[in-house]
């Protein structure tokens, strides 16, 4: 089929207006967040159901053409963005949200759907959704589902796999798979659903979702507690977690994180003298006011003569909330990113928390490398900046020194197409062989998303 052929089919299937071939209106596809990764895509196309969705997938199928699926492209592994003139399959007309299923505490939302718009509609039906994360206001439900994002409450409440009840996906010959009734008890057969979860858009294209929700909790209380080791935020971390039922959150940044948000914003410090490193923790009750219960954890831990700041009132813990959520921008503030996100067993967290700029100023002593994350998951985000965007001899470093821990080397975000060639280094080939048997089984002419989790000539 010619290019021409192919965008005619497109435009049949979603309708002009949908079908971008315009390089200006096509651009803001085609650059991931970072702006580490991205391409020229053939056309973007804006299905608006289910129906047009198998239309596209069917045409490109027929062209031989790879596609790319994009929820909100807030991804951090250059998954979302066109490589060399693939077709991006946008999903954010599909934000339909369902009436809350209240009885069920269940949702059923397009996969284009924002997530803080979801939250807002589980909240206004007196439920709230598992999973948050600083992305909320653009990331979308299908993305999340695909990429099994965690975020800041999966010490309570799990990754997105866990939110799962149910979903709607197309492969990519443009069949249907349904499963949406929503029973947290469903063993018939393998967990399709649960398969989609971290598939990062290779094997299917996800159209609907069907959430469960988690209770709200109306008091909260957040503190920021300061330490000078790493060890020290790893141990009253775990200590916490097992002693006080109420946490919902456990993170951990570095003063030379803390510093650049400082700079780039109009935040204060927490506290002074700062320390080297901080511990942020959330905790929700229903009733009394959770900072008691932090404040006694903290007592019989022996945490009371700690550094520390704590607000229960909603401007005060928005305020230290916003220290370790606004690394992110703050890292694309200062340069093009490479973003590590690893797990280590917790027993190795803080010996990775100290190696990681060590093993990056070996390689390039001129990077500057900050590491915040989700330390309650053993999750760490490893920043470094100053490598030219394409250099790899950095990532290699962290990602080496993970493995030599028994770590993973994505923890949350994805493999995408920035740790292809560390899938099998970390998963040995007898897995990858074992994937590899299921991608080809789902899209056996290899569309959809080539060269993510895999190495597209592999
Ligand atoms: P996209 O970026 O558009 O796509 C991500 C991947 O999913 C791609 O491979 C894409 O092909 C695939 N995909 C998207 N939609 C579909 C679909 N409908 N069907 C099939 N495949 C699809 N992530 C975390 O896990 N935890 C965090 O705490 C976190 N915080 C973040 C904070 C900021 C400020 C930013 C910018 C990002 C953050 N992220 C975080 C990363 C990102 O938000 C998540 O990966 C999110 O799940 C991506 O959703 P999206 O809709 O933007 O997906
Ligand atoms: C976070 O936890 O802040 C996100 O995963 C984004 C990032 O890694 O910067
Ligand atoms: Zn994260």
């Amino acid at each position: 089929m010619t290019t021409d052929a192919l965008i005619a089919r497109l435009r049949g299937a979603v309708g002009e207006r949908h079908c971008l071939v315009d390089p200006a209106l096509r651009a803001s596809y085609e650059t991931d967040w970072t702006r580490r990764f991205g391409g020229a895509a053939l056309a973007v196309v804006r299905p608006g159901s289910t129906e047009e969705v198998a239309a596209v997938l069917v045409a490109c199928r027929d062209a031989g053409v790879g596609v790319v699926p994009q929820g909100g492209n807030t991804g951090l592994v250059g998954g979302s963005v066109p490589r060399d003139g693939e077709v991006v399959l946008s999903l954010r007309r599909l934000s339909e949200i369902e009436p809350v299923d209240a009885r069920a505490g269940e949702v059923t939302v397009g996969a284009g759907a924002v997530l803080a718009d979801v939250q807002r509609a589980a909240r206004s039906a007196g439920w709230d959704v598992g999973v948050d994360l600083g992305a909320r206001d653009s990331a979308t439900i299908g993305g999340l589902v695909a990429t099994n994002a965690g975020g800041v409450n999966v010490v309570r409440h799990g990754a997105m796999r866990a939110q799962l009840q149910g979903f709607e996906a197309v492969l990519a010959d443009g069949t249907v798979l349904r499963r949406l009734p929503g029973m947290p008890k469903d063993n018939t057969g393998y967990d399709i659903g649960g398969l989609l979860a971290g598939s990062e858009g290779t094997l299917a294209v996800i159209t609907r979702v069907r959430l469960r929700l988690v209770p709200t909790l109306r008091r909260r209380a957040v503190c920021v507690l300061g330490f000078e080791r790493a060890a020290d935020a790893v141990e009253a971390a775990a200590e916490l977690r097992q002693r006080l039922g109420s946490v919902m959150a456990l993170e951990l940044f570095t003063d030379a994180g803390l510093e650049l948000v400082l700079r780039h914003t109009s935040l204060a410090a927490p506290f002074t003298p700062r320390t080297a490193v901080y511990l942020l923790v959330e905790a929700a009750t229903d009733d009394a006011d959770p900072a008691d219960g932090l404040l006694a954890a903290f007592e019989a831990l022996g945490l009371h003569e700690e550094a520390a700041a704590v607000a229960s009132d909603e401007a005060g813990r928005h305020r230290l909330w916003q220290l370790r959520e606004r690394h992110t921008e703050v890292m694309n503030a200062e340069a093009i990113p490479h973003k590590l996100d690893v797990s280590v067993p917790m027993a190795r967290y803080a010996e990775l928390v100290e190696r990681a700029p060590e093993a990056v100023t070996e390689v390039d002593p001129t990077a500057r490398t900050i590491a915040y994350g989700h330390i309650g998951d053993g999750n760490l985000h490893v920043n470094i900046l100053g490598p030219a965007p394409d250099a790899t001899d950095v990532d290699d470093a962290v990602l080496e020194l993970v493995v030599s821990l028994e770590g993973s080397v994505s923890a949350e975000h994805g493999i995408g197409v920035a740790k292809v060639d560390w899938l099998e280094r970390d998963r040995g080939p007898e897995t990858v062989a074992a994937m590899r048997a299921i991608k080809a089984a789902w899209d056996p002419s290899g569309i959809l998303n080539p060269g993510v989790i895999f190495r597209a000539d592999g």
